[in-house]
Formats: C-alpha cells, sequence, structure tokens
C-alpha cells in the first residue's frame, strides 16, 4: 500500500489551521475555491496545483490561450461558447457518463488528480459533454483548464487546456437534410482552398457505425464532422503569415482511425506544419449512451477535443510549456490580444542538474508521476525536466533502488547552485517523509 501523501507546502496560515485536522499526516480536509473538501486514502492533489486553480490561463486578455480559444470561437461563430466551468467533477461525470470501462488506466490515482475518491479534477472537456447536451445546447463550445499527472518535460505540463466541440441534429430526415445543406456549404468552402486531404472510410468494419445508428444518418454526420474540422484547421493552419499553405505547397491534413470510449466511429486529425505531422484532436460521432443520459435520445451529432498548449506552442513558436505560466513581463508583453505572433526567446538560463538515488520501501510503489509531484511541489516552475536515469531490484534483499536526474533552470533568471541544492534537499526529506526511502 502506498503511504498517504503528506503535502509540506501548504501556506503558513492554512497549516496552522489544519494542524488539528491532520490524520495520519494528510489533513482532514483540503479548502479548494474557498469550500472544505474531506479528503481520503485516494487524495493525491498538491498543495501546487491547487495554487493554480483560479488562474483560468484560457480566459486571460492577451495570453496566447486566450487568443487561440477566441480564434476558435470566431470560427464556430453560432455555436455557444462556455469556458467557465469549475474543474472540480466526479469521478462518474469524468469516465462513466462517457461509457469508460472500469479498468481503465485514466481513473489510476498514478493517472489523475483526486481531492477524494468521490471527486477529482477533469482530466478532459469530454467531462462536461452530458451536462452541456441537457442544457438543450445543440452546437457548442467549451474551454477549460484540464489535469493529468504525468512526467515533467518540456511538452508535458500537469495542467493544460481543451478545447471541446460538439453538434447535434435531430435523427430524421429533417435533421439530415440540415446536415447535407451543411456539407454542401463546407464543401464549397473547402473546394477552393488550398488544402490536401488524407481521409478514411467514414465507417469501416475497425471503426463502425453504432449499432442504434442508421449506417446513412452516421455516414453523413461522420462527414459533417470531417468537413467542419478540415475547415477549422485552415483557419488555424492555413493563413498567410502562419507559416501553413502557400501557392506551391498547400495545408495537408490527415484522419486517423481511432478509438475513443465515447464515440463510434472514431478519428484523430493531424496536420504536417513546418516539416512534421502534428496530432491536433480526436473526434467522433458521439455514442449514443451519452445522449440518452442527456435526455436527448432523439438526436445524433459529433464532437471534438483538442489541446490548445500545443497548437499554441506551434503557432507561437513557444519552447517549453512552463512559459504559459510565466508572470514575467518579458513574457506576456510580447503578446497582443487576438493576434498571433512569433515569440522572441528572452534568454536561456544554465541548467543545473541534480540526481538523487534511493531504496523504496518493501511493499512501497513509488510511480514516476509521484516522484515527479513531489519535484514540482517543492521546485514549482523551476524544475525543467525529471528523467529516471535508473531502476533495479536487488536479488537478494528484492528492494528497489531508483535514481532520477533532475534538471533545475528557471525561464526568468539564472538559478545559483546553492537555490538547487536548497531545493534538491527539500525534495530529498519530501521522498523520505511521504514515501519511507532510504536515500543511497
Ligand atoms: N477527450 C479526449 C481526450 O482528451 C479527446 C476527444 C476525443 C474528445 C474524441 C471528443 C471526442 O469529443 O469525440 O483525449
Amino acid at each position: 500500500m502506498r503511504r498517504p501523501r503528506l503535502p509540506l507546502s501548504f501556506p503558513r496560515t492554512s497549516i496552522r489551521r489544519q494542524i488539528s485536522a491532520v490524520v495520519n499526516g494528510r489533513p482532514k480536509f483540503l479548502e479548494i475555491f474557498g469550500e472544505q473538501y474531506p479528503t481520503d486514502s485516494i487524495t493525491n492533489i498538491t498543495p501546487a496545483i491547487i495554487a493554480k486553480l483560479p488562474l483560468r490561463l484560457h480566459t486571460r486578455p492577451s495570453h496566447p490561450l486566450d487568443t487561440l480559444r477566441t480564434l476558435v470561437e470566431s470560427h464556430y461563430s453560432d455555436f455557444a461558447h462556455l469556458s467557465s466551468l469549475s474543474p472540480l467533477v466526479s469521478p462518474f461525470k469524468n469516465f462513466d457518463e462517457l461509457s469508460f470501462p472500469q479498468d481503465h488506466p485514466g481513473r489510476a490515482a498514478t493517472d489523475s488528480y483526486y481531492v477524494n475518491k468521490d471527486l477529482m479534477l477533469r482530466t478532459h472537456t469530454s467531462a462536461h459533454e452530458v451536462e452541456v447536451f441537457r442544457r438543450g445546447e445543440d452546437k457548442w463550445l467549451l474551454t477549460a483548464d484540464v489535469y493529468r499527472r504525468d512526467e515533467i518535460d518540456g511538452s508535458h505540463y500537469p495542467i493544460f487546456h481543451q478545447m471541446e466541440g460538439a453538434r447535434i441534429f435531430s435523427a430524421d430526415a429533417s435533421g439530415m437534410k440540415e446536415v447535407e445543406e451543411d456539407n454542401e456549404r463546407l464543401r464549397h468552402r473547402l473546394g477552393q482552398a488550398n488544402i490536401l486531404i488524407e481521409d478514411v472510410p467514414h465507417i469501416s468494419p475497425s471503426n463502425p457505425n453504432q449499432p442504434t445508428h442508421d449506417p446513412l444518418y452516421s455516414e453523413l454526420v461522420a462527414q459533417n464532422l470531417k468537413l467542419s474540422l478540415n475547415s477549422l484547421m485552415l483557419t488555424l493552419f492555413g493563413g498567410p503569415g502562419i507559416g501553413g499553405a502557400t501557392a506551391a505547397a498547400p495545408l495537408r491534413v490527415r484522419w486517423i482511425e481511432a478509438y475513443f470510449p465515447f464515440t463510434s466511429p472514431s478519428f484523430e486529425v493531424e496536420v504536417f506544419f513546418r516539416g512534421k505531422w502534428l496530432e491536433i484532436l480526436g473526434s467522433g460521432v458521439v455514442r449514443q449512451a451519452t445522449l440518452d443520459t442527456a435526455n436527448v435520445p432523439n438526436k445524433i451529432g459529433w464532437a471534438f477535443g483538442l489541446g490548445l498548449e500545443r497548437i499554441a506552442m506551434i503557432l507561437y513558436s513557444i519552447p517549453d510549456i512552463r512559459l504559459f505560466w510565466s508572470t514575467d513581463e518579458r513574457f506576456l508583453s510580447q503578446f497582443t490580444d487576438k493576434e498571433i505572433t512569433t515569440f522572441q526567446p528572452y534568454s536561456k538560463y544554465p541548467s543545473c542538474f541534480k540526481d538523487v538515488s534511493f531504496w523504496t520501501p518493501q511493499n512501497v510503489t513509488l510511480h514516476e508521476n509521484d516522484f515527479c509531484d513531489v519535484v514540482r511541489d517543492v521546485a514549482g516552475d523551476l524544475v525543467e525536466d525529471v528523467k529516471k536515469a535508473n531502476d533495479f531490484v536487488h536479488p537478494k534483499t528484492n528492494r528497489t533502488s531508483l535514481c532520477f536526474r533532475i534538471n533545475y533552470r528557471s525561464m526568468d533568471r539564472s538559478l545559483s547552485n546553492e537555490e538547487a541544492n536548497e531545493i534538491q534537499l527539500q525534495v530529498v526529506s519530501r521522498l523520505q517523509e511521504q514515501f519511507g526511502v532510504e536515500i543511497r
């Protein structure tokens, strides 16, 4: 059994307030958005994460994530635009309502942040599909911060931003007429554009329509999804100054069969941009179970989810995902509201590498994500990446030895070796307290 986590870096006042309410080294309650939530043995949300919940970068004027959101919103100007839903959701809403199987790895506490067993941080914007369909919205876009426990490097951060888009139609002749008209309009727009699309069949034995769907309806809806998203790719990547299509080289988009528990058929979209294929989004025809639960059983439609950081990093040439969280004026002042410009790096400060090697206690599994969360919680954005340098099991004692190499580097200033040592000491003592490791 893993030991309960002990969040050490609570702000002082809340430590004092919570000190009488600590069980097994874990505070009995966590304060989030001014509310008290009970903890339990699954609790793994860290103070570093809690501190970032209110920041909502996708709504800060002139921030690249906000500009990208408004660009997608302007493409879907006749859709409802939502961007203020709370990140706290039940696991039921994040997974069960979307037909995720019980043993799906995303549910594990090593992969997701839990406040307690009944409350978690959404891992994707799809978590709100049922709720938004239930409100009666037929076409909508939702932007939000999402949370996943992950490794640490220049393109992974435990918080990122997604946009979910969806459109549903009446599952009858009148609904299909609407789809066909829209398909015609989109085909016309795309026909005039400089775009090369590699497609896959809308429906195939390996990517089937749902048993309750008329295959013809499913086909038309999948077509609408593809036309609509090809058109979005043109808006995002096809603009002249952006480095997308030119007269000589069209924008290249490719469709790939995919699998998601909550869509069928399902697809991924990749775009060829500055010499590389980039994964842009996941999408598909919404599972009927989702629409039934949302109380709109007579509809059929599509949904997609795209990650904003990945696209913004490309469009703005932002080299490190931590920069989105920078409060340095040299970063923030570079951007103008609703304008995509190329990021001018201001300086790259030296790295400071520190290794830590330790034995884990018998019966304790220390997942790489557990290690990374300790480092993030202590070092914040001063950590650039973490690599597992080695692991082995001692043949006689059967104990596991792990070695990690941490690269400390500030984006904004030079970090002294003393400062890095100080942080490293705190990391080590957290590992000892929280996981009972023995430093080698
Ligand atoms: N929620 C998925 C993810 O985070 C992305 C996704 C896939 C969203 C398919 C959708 C969809 O709406 O239809 O990986």
